[in-house]
């Protein structure tokens, strides 16, 4: 077939990751640590699971076919991934991260600019021109997240990995908000794509995992052994469990769109939201930027609200059918809010510099009605 099939195709077939042994449908979940040698001197396809793992290899074989990379690296954690990133640098070298970004990764590249790196954060969204500013000459890696938690602001991938490029620097991009369905960052310039795969890959809130993704072989090379040496590796039963629900993802992510997209179209009218952050709406400042760059606008939406610093509380405390929980990208509905949950390890000035303000709820939209979850919203809303 030589047409371009759809994206639900493609996350069923992708990787051909039946089990060659015995024909099953679905790979075995190889729990074994290590492998057999038939003698001495001849070494089994795999050794050892920190290595290689033939249920991870299938997991990683089809998220790579996604990402149209050479190679797919599956970790432990989406922390496990990017610090591996950062594994690939030398001690003094410059790193400029996004000022609107996931809160552990900015813990992770704070604690990394304590000594290890210099670091600096720049408002991404703000185009390729901000991020030059900030360009050192030892200016090695540029960190970007795209679209940002929980702000969901837009970076322009094409123009700072070219930049990246031009100048000799590695750029590194956590698409986890994205998802491989709605940007392709390494046909876009990108040097990695990171993913959580604990979110919208995985998709059901039981796996904790994350990804990177590559075009190039020597780079390639290099995360391979920082992962065999660091050996913070996605375990056979989560490998398993993380392809199982990137079979689905197609279907569970437009259904999250399009939920995502109701509820804040939904939201912008109500009388106790001042601010609706998402960049599937018109007037979001990188809306064109979103319509070029992802097919989808995401399923995460963040409310500024109205009133003083207990509203976010009273919301919280009022909703039935989205869970006050961290994380998000799973198929139920999930609230949160930032400053004293996924954004706490962020300084207090580095929220302020960011925008998270202490009125910001995120919502993690998930597959249930809509109108079910705008109800539910409009009942909370009531008491905030
Ligand atoms: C955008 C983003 N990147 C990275 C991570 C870290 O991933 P993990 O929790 O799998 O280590 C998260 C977790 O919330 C996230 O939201």
């Amino acid at each position: 077939m030589s047409k371009k099939q759809g994206n639900s195709t493609r996350c069923v077939h992708a990787g051909d990751t039946h089990d060659a042994a015995t024909g099953g449908v679905m790979p075995a979940i190889h729990q074994s640590s290590t492998f057999a040698y038939p003698a001495m001197r001849e070494q089994p396809e795999h050794i050892y699971t920190r290595i290689s793992n033939p249920t991870r290899d299938a997991f990683e074989r089809a998220l790579n076919e996604l990402e149209g990379g050479t190679r797919t690296f599956a970790f432990s954690s989406g922390q496990a991934a990017s610090n591996a990133v950062l594994e690939l640098l030398e001690p003094g070298d410059h790193v400029i991260g996004p000022a609107n970004v996931y809160g552990g990764s900015f813990n992770l590249l704070r604690v990394a600019g304590e000594g290890r790196f210099e670091v600096s954060y720049v408002h991404q969204d703000q185009g390729p021109d901000a991020v030059q500013a900030a360009w050192r000459t030892n200016t090695r890696l540029v960190w970007m997240e795209t679209p940002s938690n929980p702000l969901m602001r837009i970076t322009d991938l094409k123009a700072v990995s070219g930049l990246c490029a031009e100048r000799g620097a590695l750029s590194c991009v956590d698409s986890t908000l994205a998802t491989p369905l709605a940007t392709q960052p390494l046909s876009l310039g990108c040097d990695i794509t990171m993913h959580s795969i604990t979110k919208y890959i995985a998709g059901h809130s039981d796996v904790l995992g994350g990804t990177l993704s590559v075009s190039d072989p020597d780079l390639a090379g290099r995360l391979k052994s920082v992962r065999d040496r660091t050996g913070g590796v996605l375990a056979p039963l989560d490998s398993y469990l993380a392809l199982r629900g990137l079979k689905t993802m197609d279907l569970r992510v437009r259904r999250q769109f399009g939920n995502a997209a109701r509820i804040a179209r939904d939201l912008r009218q109500h009388e106790k939201v001042a601010q609706v952050c998402y960049a599937g709406l018109e007037d979001h400042p990188q809306h064109e930027l979103a319509k070029r760059q992802m097919d989808g606008f995401g399923a995460v939406v963040s409310l500024h609200l109205h009133g003083d610093e207990a509203a976010p509380e009273r919301l919280l405390n009022a909703l039935e059918l989205f869970t006050i929980a961290e994380s998000l990208g799973g198929v139920e509905s999930l609230a949160g809010y930032p400053p004293l949950m996924s954004h706490s390890t962020m300084t207090r000035e580095a929220r302020e510099a960011a925008g998270i303000t202490g009125n910001l709820v995120r919502l993690s939209c998930g597959i249930e009605d809509a109108d079910d979850l705008i109800a539910d919203l409009h009942q909370a809303l009531h008491h905030a």
